[in-house]
């Protein structure tokens, strides 16, 4: 398909794409809220109904959007421009303001995980009070700061275009980042309390699940797999026409539940190393202690209980890891209004990137000292804002667009997929199963709120 600018891009092999959207899908919701959310509801129960989740719902939601992208060659407001979609032009620019909305908040934090790594590097050398500043994660210009400085990491990445920027630094930062947890993980099983911690993640309390578990894990994986706002119909409008559509997204959704089950794997065990360690986990109600505390409170004890260089290794490298999985995803969240701004006006992408940033960098700045506004953004634009894309887009692509168009997009690439199991599946997931149960959650959500 034509492209409408110079400044749109290609990605230079199917690797780099798969890099990029695993980048875009694996962040703070891999290794901050996932292992968080298991702990608090029963363990591998939660693991279970999270992964239906991503493979029933996810997965084919994600080829949707894929093949929406690759037709049109656009952003998520040109792709339904071009396929004649009328009012779910109206999708696109949703997802646009979610993309925008999400991003701001997600600044945040992960600039305090950044932050974090200086204040682990301070500790270990014995510089408490610095290590302490740079530690608090309550508002103020700290926060500030740092939030700024992950929109100018994340606006340097853009500003160097599809290749040379996205994929150039995901295609390293990826296999880094798998490396490092592995590390982390064997190392972390070896502390003593650490076998009680796995047993907790991996035996399932089936006595846990309810319907609300069950709405939360959907969520988590509309976030988790980037879903929803268009982020993967970018992404796709930089795919060649020999890309396997289904084959790559089902690569980005076992990359992306890979590194959520290993992040439980690193997390879970080193909750109950800390407990083991004299380090309160529940609360004095008996809960555990929720995601914030946990990774930033709970996790930097543990590392600070250890005896040596070590603590001081483990806490660099941890927070280190969390920003680079968190620049990799605010990457994406920043390349989905920067595309539609170089193909709907025209304008040029370090201009683009430079707005964009602007905008973010501000609302950000705003939210660093109002940290309640996170929970409202998330509320709107993650919670009920990326469902209701998701339930937008199959319902545009099965009803207005139609699947046998979106399949034979998939041809390219793949040229069996009508007779292949796939094929015979997917319109029905894209179709009904996957409409219907986003609507039953969405619906609830929304009852369960007034
Ligand atoms: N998936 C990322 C995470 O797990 C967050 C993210 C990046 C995202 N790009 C997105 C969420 C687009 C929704 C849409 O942390």
């Amino acid at each position: 398909m034509a492209t409408t600018s110079g400044d749109r891009g290609e990605w230079g092999s199917k690797l780099g794409f798969v890099f990029a959207a695993a980048g875009s899908a694996v962040g703070l919701g891999n290794i901050w809220k996932f292992p968080s959310e298991v702990a608090e509801n029963g363990g591998a129960a939660f693991l279970v109904i999270y992964l239906l989740c991503c493979f029933v719902v996810g997965f084919p939601v994600m080829v949707a959007e894929l093949s929406i992208g690759r037709r049109t060659g656009k952003n998520p407001v040109g792709a339904f421009k071009a396929l004649g979609g009328g009012p779910f032009v109206l999708v696109g620019y949703w997802g646009i303001l979610c993309g925008v909305a999400i991003l701001s908040f997600y600044l945040v934090i992960a600039g305090w995980t950044f932050s974090y790594a200086f204040s682990e590097l301070f500790h270990g050398l014995g510089q408490t009070a610095w290590s302490d500043a740079f530690a608090a994660q309550g508002s103020g210009p700290k926060n500030a700061i740092f939030t700024l400085l992950f929109a100018l990491a994340t606006f340097l990445v853009v500003i160097g275009g599809v290749q040379s920027g996205i994929e150039r630094v995901t295609k390293t930062l990826m296999p880094a980042l798998l490396v490092i947890l592995v590390l982390m993980i064997g190392y972390v099983l070896f502390q003593p309390g650490s076998s009680e911690g796995l047993a907790v993640y991996l035996m399932p309390d089936f006595s846990k699940i309810s319907t609300g578990l069950i709405f939360q894990a959907m969520g988590q994986a509309f976030f988790s797999l980037s879903l929803g706002m268009g982020a993967l119909i970018t992404y796709g409008s930089y795919l060649n026409r020999r890309q396997n559509l289904p084959e790559a997204a089902a690569y980005v959704t076992l990359a992306d539940v890979g590194i959520a089950f290993l992040a439980g794997l690193l997390i879970m065990p080193a909750m109950y190393a800390a407990q083991a360690n004299g380090i309160a986990i529940f609360d004095a109600q008996g809960a555990l202690i929720n995601s914030t505390g946990l990774v930033f409170n709970v996790l930097p004890a543990l590392f600070h209980s250890m005896e040596g260089t070590i603590g001081l290794i483990l806490g660099v490298t941890f927070f280190l890891l969390l920003s680079m999985a968190a620049l990799t995803s605010t990457i994406s969240l920043l390349e989905v209004p920067v595309a539609f701004l170089i193909d709907e006006h025209g304008m040029k992408r370090t201009q683009a990137a430079a707005l964009i940033t602007t905008i973010v960098g501000v609302i950000g700045a705003a939210v660093s000292f109002q940290l309640s506004l996170i929970g409202s953004l998330d509320l709107v634009f993650n919670t009920i804002g990326l469902p209701l894309g998701g339930l937008m887009i199959c319902l545009f692509l099965a009803y207005a667009w139609k699947t046998t168009n979106a399949m034979a997009e998939m041809e390219d690439g793949f040229p069996g997929v009508r007779d292949s199991a796939f094929g015979k599946i997917w319109p029905v997931a894209v179709g009904i199963v996957s409409p219907i149960l986003i609507a039953i959650v969405l619906t609830t959500t929304l009852i369960n709120l007034f």
